[in-house]
Formats: C-alpha cells, sequence, structure tokens
C-alpha cells in the first residue's frame, strides 16, 4: 500500500459535501464524513435489520450522536469511521474505519463496519475493511488490528474472518439494557506480510 501520510485536499460527494478522501479501492473511496451525511446514515442506522446487533434502531438525536463522535475522533485521533462511497456514483452505502475501544484492560485499534442493507452481498464491506485494515498496520503503524463483534452476528464475524483475523478472546457488553457476549478477532501487521505474494501487493490507492 502507498501510504496516505499527507493530508488529502481532495473532498467527494455526490452534491460536493464530501469530506476528505482517506482511501480508495477498486469500487469503494473511504472519506471523512460531514454533516450533510445525516439522512444517507439514517438508511442503515435507523434500518431495523441492520441494527439487529445493537437492539434496535437509532433516534433521529442518536444518529446525530454518531455523526458528532465520528468528527470529533477525526480531531482527536485522527480517524474514526469513514463514509464508503461507490466509486462510480458518489453514492454513500455504509460506513468502515477503525476506532480505539477497550479490551483486555487497554485500548485496542478496531475495524469496524456497516453498510445499507441494499448493498450487502456484493463483498463491499470486506474490501473496505481489508483497507482499513491495511492503513492501521501501514499508516499507523499498528502492529495488531481488532474487530470485536456480537456473537450472533455471523455477516459480521464472515468479514472478520475474510479480512485475514482469528478468534483471540471474548467479552461481554451491556447496552440497551441486554447482555451481548462479544466474540474479540485480530489480525496481525506480522501474518498479514508474512501472507503477501513475494513481489509484494498494492492493495490501495491513497488519496495523493
Ligand atoms: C456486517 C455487514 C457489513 C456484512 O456485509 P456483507 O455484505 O455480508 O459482507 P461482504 O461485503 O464481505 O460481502 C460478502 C458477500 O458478498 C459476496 N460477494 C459478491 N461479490 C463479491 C466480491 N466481488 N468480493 C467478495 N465477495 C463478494 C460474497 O460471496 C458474500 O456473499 P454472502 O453474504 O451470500 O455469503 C452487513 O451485514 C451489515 O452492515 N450489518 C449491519 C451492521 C453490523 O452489524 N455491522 C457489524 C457490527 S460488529
Amino acid at each position: 500500500m502507498r501510504a496516505a501520510r499527507s493530508p488529502c485536499a481532495k473532498t467527494r460527494g455526490v452534491d460536493g459535501r464530501g469530506g476528505k478522501v482517506i482511501l480508495e479501492t477498486e469500487r469503494l473511496v473511504l472519506r471523512e464524513m460531514t454533516p450533510g451525511d445525516f439522512a444517507a446514515l439514517c438508511r442503515t442506522l435507523q434500518d431495523a435489520e441492520a441494527m439487529y446487533a445493537y437492539e434496535g434502531v437509532f433516534s433521529d438525536t442518536e444518529v446525530r450522536e454518531w455523526l458528532d463522535r465520528q468528527l470529533s475522533r477525526y480531531r482527536s485521533d485522527g480517524f474514526g469511521l469513514w463514509a464508503v462511497e461507490l466509486s462510480g456514483t458518489g453514492e454513500l452505502i455504509g460506513q468502515c474505519g477503525l476506532t480505539w475501544q477497550e479490551f483486555d484492560g487497554g485500548r485496542v485499534m478496531e475495524v469496524g463496519y456497516l453498510f445499507e442493507r441494499a448493498f450487502w452481498h456484493h463483498g463491499y464491506a470486506t474490501e473496505a475493511a481489508r483497507v482499513c485494515r491495511d492503513y492501521a498496520f501501514d499508516v499507523l503503524g499498528a502492529e495488531e488490528v481488532f474487530s470485536i463483534i456480537r456473537d450472533t452476528n455471523a455477516a459480521s464475524l464472515a468479514v472478520a474472518r475474510r479480512n485475514g483475523m482469528k478468534q483471540r478472546g471474548s467479552l461481554v457488553k451491556h447496552y440497551r439494557g441486554v447482555r451481548m457476549p462479544h466474540l474479540v478477532f485480530s489480525a496481525t501487521r506480522v501474518a498479514r506480510d508474512g501472507a503477501l505474494p513475494a513481489d509484494g501487493e498494492r492493495r490501495t490507492r491513497d488519496c495523493g
């Protein structure tokens, strides 16, 4: 991967409101969210089927808080969940990115992903998750990245496995009054590099 080491001036978005582009893959553009993404985020965060693992849909206020949390993460951490757009059309189809999460008494870098239901089963989540994993290794210098997933979320567990992750442990979260066992998956940079073909592999285009 060619590292996106300097800030990118380029922005995207169907209507020109899009935020800073962070990463590109063959089919996708990952960019920072902006307040103008509220309606697009609602299509996932207010869809009962998509939000099954969160025990229900978000209210408008919760969607706004979610969006504000990402904007605040960009400022404080330099990363967060990013908006995922289709390269061809600029349509926002989901979210994928990196966040700090608590595990084992410390904080770990997590690859997270949520996609609009109309865009499931196309491999987009795996494509985005891989490029985020590699960004964590190659740009942010992480040695290990995690995905912490509710044990009943088969689709998400499958993405983690396709992202080269293996189960390292488990934990229980309590959310909305529900006890939720989670499985902790991770991938290491060393294992990823060991899996590379001898001549290396260019996984992503940066935004420069
Ligand atoms: C988790 C989630 C992102 C997974 O989405 P997904 O579409 O199943 O995952 P992928 O993008 O990897 O797609 C894989 C599927 O696309 C298919 N596919 C089609 N074209 C493909 C391609 N070019 N490359 C790879 N897979 C492709 C695969 O065969 C697979 O099919 P299957 O689902 O029938 O087994 C989605 O279910 C979701 O948004 N859920 C709600 C939010 C959530 O729970 N997030 C996780 C919180 S931990």
